[in-house]
């Protein structure tokens, strides 16, 4: 518990470090434009390509010790217009093994939250704070989430969705530069800052598919499942009237 409030006190000293230095805001109100972002103009095929150009560096990446630890980076994959975006902590076991996000159990219990959602997995994107799995499945370090950290905002703002879910308390306490739970913070909509000029994005966070498995109560199931449902009305989508049971 210790260990893990001092790794976001780094990382958040750290985002706020670079908000001062760069004007770049991750999250408040103050900084509002109507100017867009080249990326807003960018057509499917050109944001699949900056995607795949940001895997190939992820790929190679060699910036903390997990890149020489990994069997395989982990960039993430999915609908590079996708309107909604998945965000987990980063690669086990699995992921590791084949290069994919979510392919483990958890990863299987997220497919049946999507298909419930009435969406297939390739139409959104699914990705992950950081890129390439920590020896025995330990906490990501500070050092290794701030050097991860750009390749996900990058994927955020070449992406754009209208709504990304964090996915536990890592990467909804990162992506909103947080030291708030996880409790406090899911089933409510956040913002996040993708860039100067650029409107916010609606952060949704929610409890991770592996907590969901350790403690498959129905009331956390119901939790997610009124979470994705938010998330499902403020794209304008239909409600399934039955979640997952
Ligand atoms: N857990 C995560 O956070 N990410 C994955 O890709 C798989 C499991």
């Amino acid at each position: 518990m210790e260990k893990e409030i001092d790794i976001n006190k780094v990382v958040r000293q750290h985002l706020e470090m670079e908000q001062f230095f760069t004007g770049f805001a991750l999250k408040g109100k103050d900084i509002k434009s109507e100017q867009q972002k080249p990326e807003d103009n960018m057509t499917n095929a050109e944001k699949a390509a900056e995607l795949e150009k940001i895997a190939d560096e992820v790929n190679q990446c060699r910036k903390c010790s997990l890149g020489s630890l990994r069997t395989n980076a982990v960039p993430g994959e999915g609908d590079s217009n996708a309107r909604i975006m998945f965000v987990g902590e980063g690669p086990g076991a699995d992921e590791d093994a084949q290069g994919r996000p979510f392919v483990g159990r958890a990863g299987q219990l997220l497919d049946k939250i999507i298909t419930a959602m009435g969406l297939k997995r390739s139409e959104v994107f699914i990705g992950n704070v950081i890129k390439c799995r920590p020896p025995e499945n330990r906490d990501p370090r500070a050092d290794e989430i701030i050097s991860c950290l750009p390749y996900l905002q990058r994927q955020i703002e070449i992406i754009n969705p209208e709504i990304i879910v964090a996915l536990g308390a890592p990467a909804a306490k990162t992506l909103l530069n947080t030291n708030k739970s996880i409790g406090q913070l899911r089933g409510l909509f956040h913002e996040y800052y993708a860039g100067l000029g650029r409107p916010p994005i609606k952060l949704m966070p929610t409890y991770h598919t592996a907590y969901l498995l350790r403690n498959y109560s129905q009331e956390n199931r119901k939790r997610v499942w009124e979470d994705m449902k938010k998330v499902l009305a403020e794209l304008g989508l239909p409600v399934p009237e039955h979640g997952r049971k």
